[in-house]
């Protein structure tokens, strides 16, 4: 159990709640989840199936309709020809990387995975007897973008896996067509089975989407992470798939009867619905968090030694603020952190939330999340973030206090 790591964003969500508790308006930009109401035909879709008796178990790779639901949707998005054998329905789109851990991986081999991310790729990998190895990202002229050459200096001949996940937790960027192109190549070239975390796909504000499950040679070595959890806000439902290769999908349903026998029956007819009839839902989600964005982009762009990029996908800003916490006299972010949320309410959480920083990371980030937070609180709480780092006052105030 010591190798078992966790999401040490919970803490912050506890300290939030402590503060609220005391009587602290809180703005919470630390949340991943969502405030939005999940589409009411989705809802009325699967109190209908509970009605229609669908409460017993049921076929342990999912129900054909929704297997070949999510092939016939989800494959047209990503320009793959699948049909219901490549999908493994899941109780939410975290257990794949479990499962995927588990079914591909041999104790001592070594796997890669971007740090800044999902803190759980690392849990699992070190859990499960692998070598978790990190691979960053550097700031181009587009942006965000993976550091190709540094993930092909790590390799070695015990590298078998590699973890990439686009649209990007916490960074909020997208790969672009070159970046996918050069790390298929990479993935090909040294025979990497691959873990392809597509949590945040259909959170895209413009442009068509890209798998690179869709590069050539690709498909048949990676296994796509799909939730139903942010197109259509279902995140307490729990329910996603595992979408691949049939010699893959055959392993990750032998892990399903013996984890979980079946995903939730009467939650699968909802999501049929939902796959068939919501993409007006799902359109308006997007729209909303498009709306967010902006509002918490424009406000951010405006502040004193902060640099953000406004990014196309997910729900997650990743401002720099490596300026601001100098001018303020921070050396350590999460002093800042804590300054701030003090202060003003506003609570997010900060790079170190997401993996240990890798040598060489020279500055400071913090990620803000407008998943749970609306338009109003966005702007009322990240002006009273401008007015804490601008206003120097404030700093000096709180540190009297401590
Ligand atoms: C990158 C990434 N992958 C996977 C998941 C898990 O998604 P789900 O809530 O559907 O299990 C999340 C959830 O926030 C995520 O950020």
């Amino acid at each position: 159990m010591k190798n078992l790591g966790t999401e040490t964003a919970f803490a912050v969500s506890a300290e939030a709640r402590e503060l609220e508790c005391k009587g602290k308006k809180i703005y919470p930009f630390h949340l991943g989840d969502m405030n939005i109401k999940t589409p009411k035909r989705i809802i009325e879709a699967t109190k209908k199936a509970m009605d229609d008796g669908k409460t017993g178990y049921c076929p342990s790779a999912g129900i054909p309709e929704l297997r070949e639901a999510v092939a016939k949707e989800e494959g047209k998005l990503r320009d793959l020809k699948l049909t219901k054998e490549n999908v493994s329905i899941q109780p939410g789109g975290k257990p794949v990387i479990a499962k995927f851990i588990l079914a591909f991986m041999n104790p001592g081999d070594e796997v890669l995975y971007p740090n800044p991310g999902y803190p759980i790729y690392e849990s699992q990998i070190e859990f499960h007897g692998g070598v978790a190895k990190p691979y960053g990202f550097k700031v181009g002229e587009n942006g965000f973008e993976i550091d190709v050459e540094s993930i092909e200096k790590s390799i070695t001949p015990k590298t078998k896996l590699l973890v990439f996940n686009n649209y990007h937790n916490p960074i909020g960027a997208g790969a672009g067509e070159e970046e996918m192109k050069n790390i298929a190549e990479l993935c090909v070239k040294h025979n990497l089975v691959v873990l392809n975390d597509e949590a945040y796909f259909d959170i895209c504000y413009s442009g068509k989407q890209k798998s690179i499950a869709s590069f050539p040679q690709m498909f048949e070595r990676t296994l796509i992470l799909y939730t139903f959890s942010k197109k259509f806000a279902m995140t307490g439902w729990r329910l996603g798939a595992a979408i691949g290769p049939e010699w893959m999908i055959k392993e990750i349903n032998r892990l399903n009867v013996n984890d979980e026998s079946c995903s939730n029956h009467f939650i699968q007819w909802g999501a049929v619905e939902a796959l068939k009839y919501c993409h007006k839902e799902s359109k308006e989600i997007l729209e909303t968090l498009r709306e967010r964005r902006d509002a918490a982009c424009e406000i951010l762009e405006s502040i004193r030694g902060i640099k953000v990029i406004k990014p196309n996908s997910t729900f997650y800003l990743f401002p720099d603020v490596t300026d601001a916490m100098k001018n303020l006299g921070f050396d350590d972010v999460e002093e800042f952190r804590k300054f701030i949320i003090e202060t003003t309410g506003v609570s997010f959480c900060t790079r170190n939330h997401f993996g240990t920083k890798i040598d060489g990371e020279d500055r400071e980030y913090i990620r803000i999340a407008y998943s749970g937070i609306n338009v109003k609180d966005i702007r009322e709480g990240l002006l009273k973030f401008k007015e804490a780092i601008e206003n120097p006052e404030i700093v000096k105030k709180w540190r009297e206090s401590k």
